[in-house]
């Protein structure tokens, strides 16, 4: 019997970022700060935790350089991150058409960049997601402001009936958030996809197609969680607001990789010391040294 492949993370960092400028212009939006870490630490800790071990970063060539001094190979948290340029930037869906030679016939797990998931019950959710073999997942979360998202409108058993892309007269509160949990047939759905109006490949045509076909899953993520974007200023510093209150109040880190590749076991004592000792006089070496003390 043919083994079964692992899936694989895609971490899509592309974008010009416009709606932040002149935050953006000289420095990509998902290595603008979240409080102490840079964003993207965010949703790679979110594939960390969803037991996803090779990942694929997609961002601008002009940004490539910075990806990889900061994230390098993944080899120091014990993972496999693997880089491909964006020449210009067509829409979400073609994240699998550059991602297809990375993901070799594997499913995958898309996240966007500039996504931030925190709560309680979050791991077992995503573990799940990553188990499912039959259906492509997605998560659906309440929002006051739908017209900004992709939405989903469900029936009174909570079947999906439909999703549309940033309606203007949205159907339902509950927007499509940027995790995606995909067999590797998505590749070729999106090979085919025409763009849309706005010019984009977009994802929700993909959601469309897979719907259409019965093999797509919509789960709630509920009010004890936190699902939140950081496209706009406002929204960004909020963000960074939130996770400063709870890591404060805490005295937890949210989104580290270090503590998760260390808990996983990916990464031992020594080599989270060998982290930790490289950022000795900030808070956030100071934490990972605590992590070493305490374990
Ligand atoms: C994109 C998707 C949208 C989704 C959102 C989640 O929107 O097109 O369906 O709800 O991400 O963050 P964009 O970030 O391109 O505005």
């Amino acid at each position: 019997m043919a083994k079964i492949k692992d899936r694989k993370g895609i971490i899509l960092a592309g974008g010009t970022g416009s709606r932040l400028s002149p935050l953006t212009k000289a420095v990509s939006k998902q290595l603008m700060p979240i409080y102490d870490k840079p964003m993207i630490y965010y949703p790679l800790s979110t594939l960390l935790i969803a037991g996803i071990k090779e990942i694929l970063i997609i961002c601008s060539p002009f940004y490539l350089k910075s990806y990889q001094n900061l994230l390098g190979d993944g080899s120091q948290w014990g993972v496999n991150i693997k880089y491909k340029c964006q020449q210009s930037p067509d829409g979400i869906a073609q994240a699998f058409i550059l991602g297809e030679e990375f993901l070799k016939g594997s499913p995958v797990c898309l996240i966007l960049g500039d996504n931030l998931f925190y709560g309680d019950n979050l791991s077992l959710k995503l573990k799940e997601a990553n188990q499912d073999r039959n259906n492509g997942t997605l998560f659906a979360y309440q929002v006051n402001d739908p017209s900004r998202y992709g939405i989903v409108e469900f029936n009174s058993e909570f079947n999906v009936l439909n999703i549309q892309e940033k309606p203007t007269n949205p159907s339902s509160n509950y927007a499509i958030t940027g995790i995606y949990f995909y067999e590797n047939s998505v590749v070729s759905i999106a090979k085919n996809l025409k763009p849309s109006k706005r010019g984009e490949l977009e994802i929700t045509d993909i959601n469309n197609v897979l719907l259409s076909e019965n093999n797509l899953k919509v789960k709630l993520l509920k009010r004890g969680m936190a699902w939140l974007d950081t496209g706009t200023i406002d929204s960004l510093h909020d963000a960074g607001t939130f996770i400063k209150t709870i890591e404060t109040r805490q005295g937890l880190k949210i989104g580290c990789p270090e503590e998760i590749a260390f808990k996983l076991k990916y990464i031992g004592k020594k080599e989270l010391k060998k982290i930790a000792d490289n950022y000795s006089s900030s808070e956030y070496g100071k934490y990972l040294l605590k992590l070493i003390k305490n374990y």
